[in-house]
């Protein structure tokens, strides 16, 4: 398929996809044709048996800096209603495989909640991430509210919301809300590597971790509980279980087939 606000690398390493966001000029805004891409490409990506990771990544100036401004300003709440463009949102949140933000510049607004849909978050030293939708007399609608405050706690949540101001990749690393910050020329590179080492894991163990992990934002902790306990035993039932074991026991590298 092509595309014209992504550019999709099903195989920029083995085992490893990237999508790079491409609005360069408007600094990646997220309008509607390049959502519904994304979604389109991580669908794809997520039925290639030849693909395990995916990073997500824009440009050394924005990963992205929100939803397109100019294509919502006109609009009423029943046009947002009927455009409905969460459900898309809600279908990038199902990818079953690892999605990885590799982040420099602006990710802010939708940019900022489309790297918190993902599942680690690598970003350069440069990066900056905020929830700047107040300046424009709305708020966050796609998770800045809920993930953003489970990642960074409430005080800083309600600071990044209420006032707009943004926080640099180390704060944001303090904060718990990314994984790593590295020098700018590396960002990328090191958000491949992170891909890589999950794509070398048993693909099926990963995606039921993932799911298992996700799950501990939706349910009290027995009932998460009880799903981590059914995935687990779901694993034995795997060739990949007793490959992973075996080779353990025999001290050689395990060879993971996805069965
Ligand atoms: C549309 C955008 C944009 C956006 C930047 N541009 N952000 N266009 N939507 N979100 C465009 C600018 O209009 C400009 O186009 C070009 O990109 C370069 O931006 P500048 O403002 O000239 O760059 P700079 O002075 O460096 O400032 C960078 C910036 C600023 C601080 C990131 O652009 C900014 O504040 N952007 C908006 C950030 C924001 O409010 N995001 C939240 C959006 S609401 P021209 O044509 O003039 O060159 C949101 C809701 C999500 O995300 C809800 C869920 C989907």
């Amino acid at each position: 398929m092509s595309y014209e606000f992504i550019v999709v690398n099903p195989a920029v390493v083995e085992y490893v996809a990237t999508i790079q966001l491409n609005r360069p000029k408007e600094l990646n805004a997220l309008n509607l044709q390049l959502m519904g891409e994304l979604k389109s490409a991580l669908e794809e990506l997520d039925n290639n048996d030849e693909v395990r990771a995916i990073v997500i990544h824009g440009n050394e100036r924005a990963f992205a800096a929100g939803a397109d401004i100019k294509q919502m300003a006109g609009k009423t709440a029943i046009d947002m209603l009927k455009i409905d463009q969460f459900s898309t949102w809600d279908s990038i949140r199902r990818t079953k495989k690892p999605l990885i933000a590799a982040v420099s510049g602006f990710a802010l607004g939708g940019g900022c909640e489309l790297t918190m849909l993902c599942d680690m978050i690598v970003a350069s030293e440069t990066a900056q991430f905020g929830q700047p939708e107040i300046n424009i007399g709305v708020m966050p609608g796609a998770g800045g509210t809920q993930r953003l405050t489970k990642a960074v706690g409430k005080a800083r949540a309600m600071e990044m919301v209420l006032t707009g101001n943004f926080i640099s990749a180390e704060e944001a690393r303090e904060a718990g809300l990314i994984n790593k910050v590295v020098p700018v020329d590396l960002y990328l590179d090191e958000a491949i590597k992170l891909a890589q080492k999950t794509a070398e894991k048993s693909p099926i163990a990963v995606q039921m971790a993932k799911e298992s992990v996700l799950k501990s934002f939706d349910t009290g902790l027995q009932e998460g509980l009880f799903f981590e306990r059914k995935n687990f035993y779901m694993l034995f039932a795997t060739e990949d279980q007793k490959e992973g074991m075996n080779a353990f026991i025999e001290k050689r590298k395990a060879i993971f087939k996805n069965k």
